[in-house]
């Protein structure tokens, strides 16, 4: 047998939040074209059950459960409503989360409030349901995804932004000592700057920025993160735990004058870097131009990553 079976996710059963669109739409898609069965778990109805179809479409099956993480009885029904259809629980990727830009001596308390209560909460509640199913299903366990952010390690955003994913980050350490005993991993990823409708606002010249500052030289899609929601959901990531595993592109080697020395050009264009990001905001029903950019969705962050790299329009 070849060591690429351990990669085989045919008959696992897993959840996704945050999964209509974006990272946690490309991570859903990854996951059932590896073989799972996939519930897609959003706030956004018409989007979540629209993806959910698409991955009925490839052969496996989905339902798309309505949940806002922040809320423990939502998310508690959302992990029985799983495991109603799919007899239980092997894989949860937990990806809903927030940005809520803007300078810090001035931020309400409520925008700060939300966004821990999205990345920082609202992922430790899905966990622990999460583990609790997995913790009845033992001794086969689960895997469970925290998606974090270069901003835990790099301070990039905002505090709100940074310190609630800093948080997942350490939390994730947390509960995999914690539930190791219970062959549950917990892991998370830490993706740089990823064009989804997150970032639908960011000018052209900002995209070009981010280009030069990364080795690999592309923009970040969704796609770029699908190996390692794979790697991480898989028998191949049996004795990982705690991990928090930095999908980048090189931007946080923080590389100032060696990418400007690039001689290979990146494996991805800039047209296919937008390819998702378009077809997410299609989606959402939100207009954009060619290049995918729709100044009204975030100009808040759009304005933050303007101000840092002193781009003026
Ligand atoms: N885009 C990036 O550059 C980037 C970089 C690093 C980390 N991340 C993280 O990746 C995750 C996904 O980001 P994205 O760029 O795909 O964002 P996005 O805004 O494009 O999509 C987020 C999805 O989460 C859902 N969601 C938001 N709040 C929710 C809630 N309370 N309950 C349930 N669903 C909720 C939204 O409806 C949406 O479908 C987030 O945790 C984000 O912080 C993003």
């Amino acid at each position: 047998m070849s060591d690429l079976s351990l990669f085989e996710l045919s008959g696992r059963k897993a959840l996704v939040t945050g999964g209509a669109v974006g990272i946690g739409r490309g991570c859903a898609l990854a996951l059932a074209r590896a073989g799972a069965d996939v519930a897609v778990v959003d706030r956004d109805a018409a989007a979540g059950s629209q993806t959910a179809q698409e991955i009925q479409a490839l052969g496996v099956q989905s339902l798309f459960v309505a949940c806002d993480v922040t809320d423990k009885t939502q998310v508690q029904a959302m992990v029985d409503q799983v495991v109603a259809k799919f007899g239980r629980l092997d894989v949860a990727v937990n990806n809903a989360g927030i940005a809520i830009l803007g300078a810090d001596e001035e931020l309400d308390q409520a925008a700060w409030d939300q966004v821990v209560a999205v990345n920082l909460t609202g992922a430790f509640l899905c966990a622990q349901a999460e583990a609790q199913q997995m913790i009845r299903q033992s001794p086969t366990g689960g895997k469970i995804i925290n998606i974090a952010s270069m901003s835990a390690t790099i301070a990039n955003c905002n505090a709100s932004y940074d310190a609630s994913k800093a948080g997942v980050v350490h939390m994730t350490k947390t509960l995999a000592a914690e539930w190791g005993r219970f062959n549950i991993n917990v892991n998370c990823i830490s993706p740089s700057y990823v064009l989804t409708p997150m970032h639908a606002s960011t000018p052209l010249v900002v995209r070009e920025r981010i280009r030069q500052l990364t080795p690999l030289g592309h923009v970040q899609r969704p796609e770029d993160l699908h190996g390692a929601v794979i790697f991480l959901a898989s028998a191949a990531a049996d004795y990982v735990t705690g991990l928090d595993l930095m999908v980048d592109g090189g931007h946080t080697l923080n590389a100032w004058l060696t990418p400007l020395s690039r001689a290979v050009p990146p494996r991805v264009s800039p047209e296919e870097e937008t390819v998702q990001l378009k077809h997410d905001l299609q989606v959402l029903g939100w207009p954009c131009d060619a290049e995918g950019i729709n100044p009204e969705v975030h100009p808040e962050i759009a304005e933050a990553f303007k101000a840092a790299f002193g781009v003026k329009e």
